[in-house]
């Protein structure tokens, strides 16, 4: 390995937005959860994450820039993904650049690493399942760890929960797991993106600032004082998810946007469940859901279904082409984006599969 030489690689992964909502860990260190969960992937060309990994020899130590800014990878989730990959690194031969790393070289090698996200971080659009599932991925073809889809998954889990979604395309599902080491909490796929590719994803871009509460302190905060969350798990969730399942195998949407927006609901209520309580919609948010509830009301079938993750963006799901159409129009209408109103802009999200651009 010696010499002066650098090798990178690049991935790019897309976000993924649940629609039956992950809040709440059993396990903090593994990242285990308290409940399954169900997400939609969206379209990499709108949101994700791009990220590019970076070995030499010449560099001292581990170090990242997240959308250009320098962030300290002391945390545990940075040191967790890292250290995974590194245990199953192998080794690396490019003859045509002249480099060979050995496979115990890869515990001496320091990286660098530079994300960027092209949709707002922090702010309830998932940038935490974009951000480390693409870091888990870049570093695996970077270090040629040989691992499949499921394994990084696992690993990407111990970055942020909801990274181990964004592994897949289509819907998928977040298995909960029982074992106390993490070894059966993983996501598998349940349907392509192909499935149900009538379904049209708006992103309402509310406000793209950082939340005041990151997902995973407001979700310590509820685990420990909220009481409506221990019914959810335990009660709701379990047989949400299999009626959600259901919806996505038979392209059930009223049935998928009653269970996609009651849960979004009761996620928001155990938000305020928490103490102290925690607000991540806001006034256009609640202002959305009115609209939403009001043109689903008014037809035979609904029409759109809405859900908000931790933070005020709302992502709509239209049943059909001709619906997104006239979701627009009445978004555009009613919420017109301007720095007099409060909506940003608004994003096409569609459904995608991983896109692989190492
Ligand atoms: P979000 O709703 O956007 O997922 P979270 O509070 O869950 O918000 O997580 C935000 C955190 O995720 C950021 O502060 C940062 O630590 C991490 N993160 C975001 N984007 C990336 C990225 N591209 N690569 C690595 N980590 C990221
Ligand atoms: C509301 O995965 O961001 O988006 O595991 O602590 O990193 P950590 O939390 P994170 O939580 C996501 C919460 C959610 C719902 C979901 O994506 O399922
Ligand atoms: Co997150």
């Amino acid at each position: 390995m010696a010499g002066d030489w650098i090798r990178t690689v690049t991935a790019q992964t897309p976000t993924n937005i649940a629609v039956i909502k992950y809040w709440g860990k059993r396990d903090e260190n593994l990242i285990l959860p308290v409940n399954d969960s169900i997400s939609v992937t969206l379209d990499p060309a709108h949101l994700c994450t791009t990220t590019t990994v970076a070995v030499s020899p010449g560099f001292d130590q581990d170090r990242m820039w997240l959308n250009g800014k320098e962030i300290s990878l002391s945390g545990g989730r940075y040191q967790n993904c890292l250290r995974e990959i590194r245990a199953r690194a192998a080794e690396v031969e490019d003859k045509e650049r002249g480099i060979k790393i050995a496979k115990d070289d890869w515990q001496k090698l320091h990286v660098h690493i530079a994300s960027y996200n092209n949709f707002p971080t922090a702010a309830g659009l998932a940038s935490s399942a974009a951000g480390f599932a693409c870091l888990v991925f870049a570093l695996a073809k970077l270090m040629n760890a040989k691992e499949d889809h499921s394994q990084l998954s696992a690993i990407a889990r111990q970055g942020s929960g909801s990274a181990c979604r964004s592994l897949y395309g289509g819907f998928v599902k977040w298995i909960m797991g029982k074992e106390e080491n993490g070894s059966d909490s993983l996501a598998v796929q349940l349907v392509d993106e192909k499935h149900w590719d009538d379904l049209v994803i708006i992103i309402a871009v509310v406000s793209s600032r950082q939340k005041e509460t990151s997902s995973t302190t407001g979700m310590r905060d509820t685990v420990e004082t909220s009481l409506l969350l221990q019914h959810r798990a335990k009660e709701v969730v379990p047989k949400r998810v299999v009626k959600m399942e259901d919806a996505i195998q038979k392209h059930d949407f009223a049935s998928f946007a009653q269970l996609t927006c009651a849960d979004s609901n009761q996620f928001h209520a155990v938000c305020l469940d928490t103490c102290p309580p925690i607000f991540y919609m806001n006034d256009t948010s609640h202002r959305i859901i009115s609209c939403v509830e009001k043109w689903n009301r008014s037809e035979e079938t609904p029409q759109v279904a809405y859900t908000f993750d931790a933070g005020p963006n709302a992502v709509l799901i239209a049943r059909n082409r001709k619906t997104a159409a006239l979701l627009l129009q009445r978004l555009l209408y009613f919420f017109p984006p301007s720095s007099d109103t409060d909506m940003s802009s608004y994003v096409l999200g569609d459904k995608s599969i991983l896109k692989d651009a190492g």
